[in-house]
Protein backbone atom coordinates (compact mmCIF):
# COMPACT_ATOMS: atom_id res chain seq x y z
CA UNK A 1 0.00 0.00 0.00
CA UNK A 2 1.58 3.07 -1.18
CA UNK A 3 2.07 5.66 1.83
CA UNK A 4 0.60 8.45 1.31
CA UNK A 5 2.93 10.83 2.65
CA UNK A 6 5.51 10.29 0.59
CA UNK A 7 6.80 13.52 -1.97
CA UNK A 8 6.72 11.69 -5.44
CA UNK A 9 8.54 12.83 -8.35
CA UNK A 10 6.67 14.86 -10.94
CA UNK A 11 6.06 12.57 -14.20
CA UNK A 12 8.19 14.91 -16.19
CA UNK A 13 11.57 14.06 -13.82
CA UNK A 14 10.41 10.12 -14.48
CA UNK A 15 10.12 10.25 -17.76
CA UNK A 16 13.09 11.94 -18.97
CA UNK A 17 15.06 10.46 -21.61
CA UNK A 18 18.84 10.11 -19.74
CA UNK A 19 20.24 7.78 -22.68
CA UNK A 20 23.65 8.70 -23.64
CA UNK A 21 24.51 10.09 -19.98
CA UNK A 22 26.67 8.60 -16.97
CA UNK A 23 25.77 7.37 -13.34
CA UNK A 24 27.21 6.03 -10.31
CA UNK A 25 25.56 4.57 -7.66
CA UNK A 26 26.92 3.06 -4.84
CA UNK A 27 25.06 0.28 -2.84
CA UNK A 28 23.64 -0.34 -6.09
CA UNK A 29 22.39 -4.22 -4.86
CA UNK A 30 20.18 -3.53 -1.94
CA UNK A 31 17.10 -0.69 -1.17
CA UNK A 32 17.11 2.56 -2.04
CA UNK A 33 20.31 2.44 -4.09
CA UNK A 34 18.49 -0.82 -6.04
CA UNK A 35 15.67 1.45 -7.29
CA UNK A 36 17.29 4.10 -8.05
CA UNK A 37 19.49 2.44 -10.30
CA UNK A 38 16.08 0.61 -11.47
CA UNK A 39 14.41 3.94 -12.60
CA UNK A 40 17.99 5.37 -14.07
CA UNK A 41 17.93 2.45 -16.12
CA UNK A 42 14.57 2.37 -17.41
CA UNK A 43 14.85 5.76 -18.42
CA UNK A 44 17.96 5.01 -20.59
CA UNK A 45 20.73 5.75 -18.39
CA UNK A 46 24.08 3.86 -18.20
CA UNK A 47 24.36 3.28 -14.59
CA UNK A 48 27.91 1.91 -12.80
CA UNK A 49 26.63 0.22 -9.68
CA UNK A 50 29.69 0.43 -6.92
CA UNK A 51 28.84 -2.79 -4.68
CA UNK A 52 31.30 -4.08 -1.74
CA UNK A 53 29.47 -7.72 -3.27
CA UNK A 54 29.69 -7.61 -6.74
CA UNK A 55 27.57 -10.71 -6.80
CA UNK A 56 24.69 -9.79 -5.57
CA UNK A 57 24.94 -6.12 -7.81
CA UNK A 58 25.58 -8.49 -10.73
CA UNK A 59 22.04 -10.96 -9.30
CA UNK A 60 19.78 -8.31 -8.98
CA UNK A 61 20.75 -6.24 -12.20
CA UNK A 62 19.45 -9.44 -13.66
CA UNK A 63 16.23 -7.97 -13.42
CA UNK A 64 17.01 -4.93 -15.18
CA UNK A 65 17.81 -6.72 -18.67
CA UNK A 66 14.80 -5.60 -21.34
CA UNK A 67 14.83 -1.99 -19.64
CA UNK A 68 15.94 1.38 -22.14
CA UNK A 69 19.68 1.76 -20.37
CA UNK A 70 22.43 -0.35 -19.40
CA UNK A 71 24.73 -0.83 -16.30
CA UNK A 72 27.65 -2.56 -15.45
CA UNK A 73 28.64 -3.81 -11.62
CA UNK A 74 32.26 -2.32 -10.22
CA UNK A 75 33.56 -3.22 -7.34
CA UNK A 76 34.19 -0.81 -3.83
CA UNK A 77 33.98 -1.58 -0.59
CA UNK A 78 34.17 2.11 1.20
CA UNK A 79 35.40 0.71 4.37
CA UNK A 80 38.86 0.20 2.61
CA UNK A 81 40.46 3.15 0.81
CA UNK A 82 42.26 1.46 -1.11
CA UNK A 83 38.94 -0.24 -2.73
CA UNK A 84 37.53 3.17 -3.41
CA UNK A 85 40.89 4.00 -5.07
CA UNK A 86 40.71 1.06 -7.36
CA UNK A 87 37.31 1.41 -8.12
CA UNK A 88 37.96 5.29 -9.21
CA UNK A 89 41.14 4.03 -11.12
CA UNK A 90 39.10 1.23 -13.42
CA UNK A 91 36.25 3.95 -13.75
CA UNK A 92 38.53 6.27 -14.94
CA UNK A 93 40.22 4.45 -17.22
CA UNK A 94 37.07 3.15 -18.63
CA UNK A 95 34.72 6.23 -18.70
CA UNK A 96 35.39 9.94 -19.15
CA UNK A 97 32.11 10.74 -18.69
CA UNK A 98 30.10 10.96 -15.34
CA UNK A 99 26.75 13.05 -14.87
CA UNK A 100 25.97 12.12 -11.69
CA UNK A 101 27.23 10.40 -8.37
CA UNK A 102 24.99 9.05 -5.80
CA UNK A 103 27.29 8.44 -3.01
CA UNK A 104 23.86 5.98 -1.29
CA UNK A 105 25.54 2.95 0.29
CA UNK A 106 25.36 3.24 4.17
CA UNK A 107 25.42 1.06 7.24
CA UNK A 108 24.96 1.23 11.37
CA UNK A 109 26.33 -0.52 13.80
CA UNK A 110 24.03 -3.51 15.51
CA UNK A 111 24.74 -2.72 19.00
CA UNK A 112 27.39 -0.75 20.98
CA UNK A 113 30.48 -2.70 19.98
CA UNK A 114 32.78 -0.12 18.11
CA UNK A 115 34.04 -1.50 14.81
CA UNK A 116 36.68 -0.28 12.40
CA UNK A 117 37.21 -0.17 9.06
CA UNK A 118 40.77 -1.25 7.08
CA UNK A 119 42.24 2.27 7.68
CA UNK A 120 41.26 2.55 11.15
CA UNK A 121 38.04 4.99 11.05
CA UNK A 122 34.84 4.12 13.25
CA UNK A 123 32.79 2.00 11.16
CA UNK A 124 30.06 4.16 10.91
CA UNK A 125 31.72 7.72 9.88
CA UNK A 126 34.09 5.38 7.76
CA UNK A 127 31.82 3.92 5.59
CA UNK A 128 28.98 6.73 5.37
CA UNK A 129 31.25 9.60 5.05
CA UNK A 130 34.97 8.91 4.58
CA UNK A 131 34.60 6.63 2.06
CA UNK A 132 32.57 8.45 -0.01
CA UNK A 133 34.41 11.90 0.79
CA UNK A 134 37.55 9.88 -0.87
CA UNK A 135 35.51 8.44 -4.12
CA UNK A 136 33.65 11.94 -4.73
CA UNK A 137 36.91 14.17 -4.59
CA UNK A 138 38.93 11.30 -7.14
CA UNK A 139 35.82 11.97 -9.56
CA UNK A 140 35.38 15.75 -9.17
CA UNK A 141 37.82 15.91 -12.25
CA UNK A 142 35.51 13.68 -14.38
CA UNK A 143 32.22 15.60 -13.30
CA UNK A 144 33.55 19.13 -13.94
CA UNK A 145 33.96 17.89 -17.44
CA UNK A 146 30.92 16.43 -17.83
CA UNK A 147 28.81 19.22 -16.37
CA UNK A 148 26.14 19.69 -15.77
CA UNK A 149 26.90 17.46 -13.45
CA UNK A 150 25.25 16.54 -9.75
CA UNK A 151 26.17 14.81 -6.84
CA UNK A 152 23.53 13.19 -4.11
CA UNK A 153 24.86 12.33 -0.99
CA UNK A 154 22.39 9.86 1.08
CA UNK A 155 22.22 11.69 5.03
CA UNK A 156 19.33 10.45 7.24
CA UNK A 157 16.56 12.39 9.27
CA UNK A 158 18.89 11.02 12.16
CA UNK A 159 21.42 13.56 11.73
CA UNK A 160 18.51 15.92 12.94
CA UNK A 161 18.83 14.23 16.63
CA UNK A 162 16.33 16.31 18.67
CA UNK A 163 16.28 20.05 20.33
CA UNK A 164 17.82 19.25 23.32
CA UNK A 165 20.18 16.62 21.69
CA UNK A 166 21.81 17.82 17.98
CA UNK A 167 24.54 16.02 16.73
CA UNK A 168 27.69 17.41 15.61
CA UNK A 169 30.71 15.90 14.58
CA UNK A 170 33.52 15.58 17.06
CA UNK A 171 36.90 15.80 14.56
CA UNK A 172 38.62 15.77 18.07
CA UNK A 173 37.24 12.25 18.74
CA UNK A 174 35.97 10.56 15.75
CA UNK A 175 37.04 6.89 16.88
CA UNK A 176 35.20 7.68 20.15
CA UNK A 177 38.09 7.24 22.07
CA UNK A 178 36.91 10.26 25.00
CA UNK A 179 33.48 9.27 25.33
CA UNK A 180 31.53 5.89 25.81
CA UNK A 181 30.58 4.42 22.29
CA UNK A 182 26.69 4.62 21.07
CA UNK A 183 26.10 3.18 17.80
CA UNK A 184 23.06 5.53 17.32
CA UNK A 185 25.17 8.85 17.90
CA UNK A 186 27.87 7.66 15.64
CA UNK A 187 25.13 6.95 12.98
CA UNK A 188 23.75 10.78 13.52
CA UNK A 189 27.63 11.85 13.36
CA UNK A 190 28.11 10.25 10.18
CA UNK A 191 25.04 11.71 8.67
CA UNK A 192 25.79 15.07 9.80
CA UNK A 193 29.09 14.95 8.17
CA UNK A 194 27.18 13.88 5.14
CA UNK A 195 24.96 17.28 5.06
CA UNK A 196 27.86 19.67 6.18
CA UNK A 197 29.84 18.25 2.93
CA UNK A 198 27.16 18.91 0.16
CA UNK A 199 27.08 22.45 1.58
CA UNK A 200 30.83 22.76 1.55
CA UNK A 201 31.22 21.43 -1.97
CA UNK A 202 28.40 23.42 -3.31
CA UNK A 203 30.49 26.42 -2.29
CA UNK A 204 33.58 25.00 -3.73
CA UNK A 205 32.13 24.25 -7.03
CA UNK A 206 30.47 27.24 -7.77
CA UNK A 207 30.52 28.05 -11.19
CA UNK A 208 31.43 24.37 -12.39
CA UNK A 209 28.03 23.37 -13.46
CA UNK A 210 28.56 20.32 -10.89
CA UNK A 211 26.15 20.77 -8.25
CA UNK A 212 25.15 18.62 -5.18
CA UNK A 213 22.70 17.50 -2.38
CA UNK A 214 22.28 15.63 0.62
CA UNK A 215 19.21 13.80 0.96
CA UNK A 216 16.51 11.69 3.88
CA UNK A 217 14.89 9.12 1.51
CA UNK A 218 12.24 8.50 3.83
CA UNK A 219 12.10 5.01 6.27
CA UNK A 220 12.89 2.72 3.90
CA UNK A 221 11.39 -1.35 4.16
CA UNK A 222 14.98 -1.95 2.60
CA UNK A 223 17.64 -4.10 4.12
CA UNK A 224 19.18 -1.11 6.46
CA UNK A 225 19.82 -2.78 10.06
CA UNK A 226 20.69 -6.18 9.06
CA UNK A 227 23.45 -7.71 11.57
CA UNK A 228 23.33 -7.82 14.88
CA UNK A 229 22.47 -10.29 17.66
CA UNK A 230 20.25 -12.79 17.41
CA UNK A 231 18.14 -11.08 19.84
CA UNK A 232 18.40 -7.94 17.61
CA UNK A 233 17.38 -9.67 14.46
CA UNK A 234 14.61 -11.05 16.58
CA UNK A 235 13.43 -7.47 17.46
CA UNK A 236 13.80 -5.81 14.07
CA UNK A 237 11.97 -9.07 12.15
CA UNK A 238 8.94 -8.40 14.86
CA UNK A 239 9.26 -4.44 14.14
CA UNK A 240 8.91 -4.74 10.63
CA UNK A 241 5.44 -5.74 9.63
CA UNK A 242 4.58 -3.06 12.73
CA UNK A 243 5.85 -0.54 11.10
CA UNK A 244 4.73 -0.85 7.97
CA UNK A 245 1.79 1.76 7.64
CA UNK A 246 4.79 4.72 8.69
CA UNK A 247 7.45 3.18 6.65
CA UNK A 248 7.93 3.50 2.49
CA UNK A 249 8.61 0.80 -0.29
CA UNK A 250 12.07 1.18 -1.59
CA UNK A 251 10.59 2.60 -4.81
CA UNK A 252 8.83 5.87 -3.02
CA UNK A 253 12.59 5.88 -1.02
CA UNK A 254 14.40 6.35 -4.18
CA UNK A 255 12.05 9.46 -5.27
CA UNK A 256 14.34 11.91 -3.36
CA UNK A 257 17.63 10.51 -4.69
CA UNK A 258 15.78 10.17 -8.43
CA UNK A 259 14.50 14.40 -7.84
CA UNK A 260 18.03 15.23 -6.96
CA UNK A 261 19.59 13.32 -10.22
CA UNK A 262 16.96 13.97 -12.59
CA UNK A 263 14.70 16.94 -12.09
CA UNK A 264 14.81 20.62 -13.70
CA UNK A 265 14.78 22.05 -9.68
CA UNK A 266 17.18 20.12 -7.82
CA UNK A 267 20.09 21.85 -9.72
CA UNK A 268 18.72 25.72 -8.59
CA UNK A 269 19.48 24.81 -4.71
CA UNK A 270 22.65 23.32 -4.70
CA UNK A 271 24.24 22.10 -1.42
CA UNK A 272 21.02 21.98 0.53
CA UNK A 273 19.32 19.20 2.19
CA UNK A 274 16.38 17.08 0.17
CA UNK A 275 14.02 15.16 2.86
CA UNK A 276 11.57 12.80 2.32
CA UNK A 277 8.40 12.87 5.38
CA UNK A 278 9.45 11.91 8.41
CA UNK A 279 7.86 10.43 11.40
CA UNK A 280 11.49 10.37 13.53
CA UNK A 281 11.73 14.17 13.26
CA UNK A 282 11.57 15.69 16.58
CA UNK A 283 10.29 18.99 15.02
CA UNK A 284 7.22 19.01 14.15
CA UNK A 285 7.56 21.77 11.51
CA UNK A 286 10.41 19.08 9.45
CA UNK A 287 7.85 16.04 9.41
CA UNK A 288 6.23 16.66 6.14
CA UNK A 289 9.54 16.90 4.99
CA UNK A 290 10.73 19.01 1.18
CA UNK A 291 12.46 19.55 -1.52
CA UNK A 292 14.36 21.27 -0.52
CA UNK A 293 14.36 22.17 3.76
CA UNK A 294 16.40 23.76 6.26
CA UNK A 295 17.74 20.98 8.26
CA UNK A 296 16.65 21.64 12.00
CA UNK A 297 19.85 20.99 13.47
CA UNK A 298 21.89 24.22 13.57
CA UNK A 299 25.49 22.21 13.37
CA UNK A 300 24.21 20.94 9.50
CA UNK A 301 24.29 24.31 7.62
CA UNK A 302 27.81 25.90 9.98
CA UNK A 303 29.81 26.44 6.83
CA UNK A 304 32.53 26.69 9.43
CA UNK A 305 32.51 23.58 11.02
CA UNK A 306 32.15 22.03 7.18
CA UNK A 307 34.90 23.58 6.06
CA UNK A 308 37.40 22.69 9.35
CA UNK A 309 35.51 18.71 8.32
CA UNK A 310 36.59 18.81 4.82
CA UNK A 311 39.83 19.94 5.89
CA UNK A 312 40.64 17.26 8.29
CA UNK A 313 39.19 14.82 5.81
CA UNK A 314 41.72 15.89 3.01
CA UNK A 315 44.42 14.67 5.69
CA UNK A 316 42.19 11.43 7.07
CA UNK A 317 42.13 10.15 3.63
CA UNK A 318 46.16 11.36 2.51
CA UNK A 319 44.69 13.55 -0.50
CA UNK A 320 46.38 17.20 -0.60
CA UNK A 321 44.15 19.87 -0.03
N1 LIG B 1 16.36 2.52 5.33
C1 LIG B 1 16.05 3.69 5.85
O1 LIG B 1 14.96 3.85 6.41
C2 LIG B 1 17.00 4.85 5.75
C3 LIG B 1 16.66 6.04 6.39
C4 LIG B 1 17.52 7.13 6.29
C5 LIG B 1 18.67 7.03 5.55
N2 LIG B 1 18.98 5.86 4.94
C6 LIG B 1 20.22 5.80 4.15
O2 LIG B 1 19.91 5.37 2.85
C7 LIG B 1 21.02 4.71 2.26
C8 LIG B 1 20.57 3.42 1.61
O3 LIG B 1 20.16 2.52 2.64
P1 LIG B 1 19.08 1.37 2.42
O4 LIG B 1 17.93 1.69 3.28
O5 LIG B 1 18.86 1.15 0.98
O6 LIG B 1 19.86 0.15 3.11
P2 LIG B 1 20.32 -1.27 2.54
O7 LIG B 1 19.22 -1.97 1.86
O8 LIG B 1 20.95 -1.94 3.72
O9 LIG B 1 21.45 -0.91 1.48
C9 LIG B 1 22.68 -0.40 1.89
C10 LIG B 1 23.70 -0.59 0.79
O10 LIG B 1 24.95 -0.08 1.27
C11 LIG B 1 25.94 -1.07 1.02
N3 LIG B 1 27.09 -1.02 1.91
C12 LIG B 1 27.14 -1.23 3.25
N4 LIG B 1 28.41 -1.20 3.67
C13 LIG B 1 29.18 -0.98 2.57
C14 LIG B 1 30.57 -0.84 2.35
N5 LIG B 1 31.47 -1.01 3.31
N6 LIG B 1 30.99 -0.59 1.09
C15 LIG B 1 30.13 -0.47 0.07
N7 LIG B 1 28.81 -0.60 0.22
C16 LIG B 1 28.34 -0.85 1.45
C17 LIG B 1 25.21 -2.40 1.19
O11 LIG B 1 25.96 -3.45 0.61
P3 LIG B 1 25.76 -4.98 1.14
O12 LIG B 1 24.46 -5.44 0.56
O13 LIG B 1 26.95 -5.68 0.61
O14 LIG B 1 25.71 -4.90 2.64
C18 LIG B 1 23.92 -2.07 0.43
O15 LIG B 1 24.13 -2.19 -0.94
C19 LIG B 1 22.05 4.56 3.37
O16 LIG B 1 23.02 5.56 3.25
C20 LIG B 1 21.25 4.79 4.64
O17 LIG B 1 22.04 5.31 5.69
C21 LIG B 1 18.17 4.76 5.01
Amino acid sequence: MANKRVIWCDTDTLSKDVSGKVYIVTGANSGVGLETTRQLVKQGGHVVMACRRVSAGEEEAKAFQGLKGSFEVMACDLANLQSVRDFAEAFLKKYDRLHGLMCNAGMVVMGNKIQFTQNGFEMTMGVNFIGHFLLTELLLEVLKKSAPARIGLLSSVVHAGSPKNRYQVHLEDLNFQQRNYNNFAAYGEAKVATVQYALELADRLKGTGVTTASIHPGWARSNFGKGGNLLMRSLMAVAKPLTRSISDSNEEAAQTSLHVLLSDDAPKHSGAYFSQHSVLYRDKECKKGGWPMQSPNPHAHDMDAARKLVKKSYELVGLDA
